[in-house]
């Protein structure tokens, strides 16, 4: 029997459970939240559904019982606050640091085989809390953020192509920060041609633009951060993972040397299979791309400093 966690019955962790439920991603998804009957409603709201949309998977809600989330296969941490209009990601540290330790560590005495998925923000580092404060080793600790940057890079590329975003291919790497992503536009692809064959390099800036800004924007409409495709990233991540599908897709994971840097966990390409990490995939990025990924590295590494400052590390 498979079985996914996703800690955090919010926005974002009931969509991730309730796309993982719909595509029968696992035969168990188990949803804990702290506050009080959330996570059973939701669940028991999902499962009134499954008639209706004809899944068979199976969906538990609990409050902070740990005990439901044993033997997970793949846990999912979308635990903490989100950001509120005007807030960068990176300012959520001091509340989100303690909670996303805490979490880990409960989830490991129960389930001390699992993959972890952090969605929780400022992302990138709270992935790199994640991997220090449990000591597990490094193909188990995975942050989502590219997974999502690269769907919203696709998602403005098809905007600005006219086409269906699933024509297109690109990805993001670097930090999941407003300041720190990097859509690879040069790498970019319509079936196959590269978009500067049909988009002007203007163009191309302003969807690598709009992209960086992309969590920001909606969460200035909506109030509160974006939810349906920060949900729906995280199961695509699990998906590959428990499916041992051997998807690229661009994640936070820690780097030893790979792309010049280490200590440190950054958004770069990555094959997921059953062991989580199976492969850091090394692009051949150029001169500016190179200066790009250091400038985003160094200022995942100054949020990462901060873990000392608030007591996580
Ligand atoms: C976003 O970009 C929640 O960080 C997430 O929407």
């Amino acid at each position: 029997m498979s079985k996914v966690t996703v800690v955090g019955a919010g926005n974002v962790g009931a969509t991730c459970a309730n796309v993982l439920a719909f595509n029968e991603v696992a035969d168990e998804v188990v949803m804990l939240d702290v506050k009080e009957g959330v996570s059973e409603g939701k669940a028991m709201d999902m499962m009134q559904t499954a008639q209706l949309l004809g899944f068979d998977t199976n969906i538990v809600g609990c409050t902070n019982d740990y005990e439901k989330t044993a033997n997970s296969d793949v846990v999912v941490i979308t635990s903490g606050i989100p950001r509120k209009p005007g807030m960068t990601r990176e300012e959520l540290i001091g509340v989100n640091a303690g909670i996303v330790k805490s979490v880990a560590q409960n989830i490991l005495k129960y389930s001390p085989n699992a993959i972890i998925v952090v969605i929780s923000n400022p992302m990138d580092t709270m992935t790199y809390l994640s991997l220090k404060a449990l000591g597990l080793p490094k193909n188990r600790i995975i942050g989502m953020g590219g997974a999502l940057d690269s769907s919203r890079f696709k998602y403005f590329l098809s905007q600005a192509l006219g086409c269906n975003a699933n024509e297109v291919e690109g990805m993001v790497i670097g930090g999941h920060g407003d300041t720190t992503m990097i859509p690879l536009t040069r790498l970019a692809t319509y079936k196959g041609v590269p978009v500067s064959n049909f988009l002007s390099e203007e163009k191309l800036q302003e969807v690598a633009a709009a992209t960086m800004v992309g969590g920001a924007t909606l969460t200035k409409l909506l109030g509160t951060s974006a939810w349906y495709a920060p949900g729906a990233a995280g199961a695509f991540v699990v998906e590959s993972i428990l499916h041992n599908q051997g998807k690229m897709i661009p994640c936070s994971v820690y780097l030893e040397g790979e792309y010049g840097e280490s200590d440190i966990c950054c958004g770069v390409p990555v094959i997921l299979g059953k062991n989580g990490i199976e492969k850091i995939v090394e692009l051949p990025l150029n001169e500016e791309e190179k200066a790009k990924f250091a400038a985003s590295a160094a200022a995942v590494r100054k949020t990462n400093a901060a873990l000392q400052e608030v007591g996580a590390l």
